[in-house]
């Protein structure tokens, strides 16, 4: 029986071709293929400026940077989520506050938002498995208080929502500030690593560019003199930048998008057939880009141990982040609905070359083991 992990990424010939093809080119990184992936992110989300980075970490931290978040900031993100988020916020100093989720579909609301924090800086919601938040709501409050809206889109390229009667696309920022994206393995499209921050905001991006690349800047129009070799540092930024190989691998792997999601959607229709009452609800007009398949299953441990003794991977996603020990002396405390949602998630194998025959063997064994 072979095994069928959690996740997994689908590499073709294409997407290899382009990879050496860039190999045998004259750059490695800072070349072409940077422009070319991120005027392809552009036309995939929506979003006008998008810089591209070295991962979905990284573009948290540029994010919160650029949003000005400094040590006397508060910065609140979704208890579920990945550390990364939180982490964001305490690279800059500031303090992480964490927001309490809606157990039924693992997302922070208007409402968790409000009881967490009341004056935060920056507000990271986070796109929990390829759903989306009420980022509307939240992003009107935000403006109310002065907050900077960092959409966390890192599992949600290729998802949208709807309000009042328009459709949008996740990490357009038309309801945020900025939004993030991951290309680890395990998301939408990879690049091995990789990350990016999309924006509509032009001042944001030229703060942005300067920051993926040590804080110096090439633009003639803020430089103290004209030569040509004139370059100033003028913050201090880091090497995040992406490189052309991982450029091309992207942009390759972008042109399969529609069909990678579409075919997660495909899968994740097989389990919502199988499990009706178990799976995660998809907040309304949301359509998910199922990064993930959670499901709330009952005797967690002995389904997960089960499930791998059966070749079967899957992970939980996530322990809440108030539960990390390096978060303690932040004394986050316990919330309700995060511990309610923990307690009994479980995400199911999800990529898209899983076929339909991998699909049911995961839903029969599973639903053998909770027979028993
Ligand atoms: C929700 C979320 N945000 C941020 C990140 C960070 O992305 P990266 O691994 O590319 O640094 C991840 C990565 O798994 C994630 O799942």
């Amino acid at each position: 029986m072979t095994f069928i992990p959690y996740a997994k990424q689908s590499i073709d010939s294409a997407d290899i071709e382009a990879v050496t093809q860039v190999l045998q080119s004259d750059w490695l990184t800072q070349g072409p293929k940077v422009a070319e992936f991120e005027a392809a992110l552009s036309e995939a989300t929506g979003a006008p400026y998008v810089v591209v980075v070295s991962n979905g970490t990284a573009a948290l931290h540029l994010a919160c940077l650029a949003a000005g978040l400094k040590p006397s900031d508060i910065g609140v993100t979704s208890a579920i989520g990945f550390v990364a988020s939180a982490n964001a916020i305490r690279y800059a100093g500031a303090t992480p506050c964490l927001a309490d989720i809606n157990p039924e579909t693992g997302l922070m609301t208007l409402e968790t938002l409000q009881r967490a924090a009341t004056r935060p800086k920056v507000i990271i919601p986070v796109d929990l498995t390829g759903s989306v938040p009420d980022l509307p709501a939240i992003q009107k409050w935000a403006t109310a208080v002065g907050a900077t809206v960092i959409e966390d889109a890192a599992h949600a390229l290729g998802a949208t929502y709807q309000h009042e009667g328009c459709i949008y696309r996740a990490a357009s920022c038309v309801h945020s500030d900025m939004a993030i994206l991951s290309f680890h393995p395990a998301k939408q499209i990879t690049t091995g690593e990789g990350g990016a921050i999309c924006t509509r905001d032009a001042k944001l991006y030229e703060c942005l560019l300067e920051l993926r690349t040590h804080g110096i800047t090439k633009n003639a129009a803020k430089l103290s003199t004209q030569e040509g070799w004139w370059h100033e540092q003028q913050a201090l930024g880091f090497n995040y930048r992406l490189t052309d190989i991982q450029c091309a691998l992207g942009l390759s792997q972008i042109r399969k998008l529609d069909r990678f999601v579409q075919r997660r959607r495909e899968i994740a229709a097989l389990y919502d057939r199988a499990f009706p009452h178990m799976r995660l609800r998809v907040p309304e007009g949301v359509k998910s880009a199922y990064h993930l398949y959670v499901i709330q299953v009952p005797r967690r441990r002995c389904v997960y141990e089960e499930l791998a003794k059966n070749n079967i991977g899957t992970q939980v996603h996530y322990i809440p982040i108030y539960k990390q020990p390096d978060f303690a002396r932040f004394n986050l405390g316990e919330l309700p609905g995060a511990e309610k949602y923990y307690a009994n998630c479980l995400s199911l194998p999800m990529f898209p070359a899983m076929t339909d025959l991998d699909t049911n063997r995961v839903i029969e064994t599973l639903q053998s083991i909770l027979r028993r």
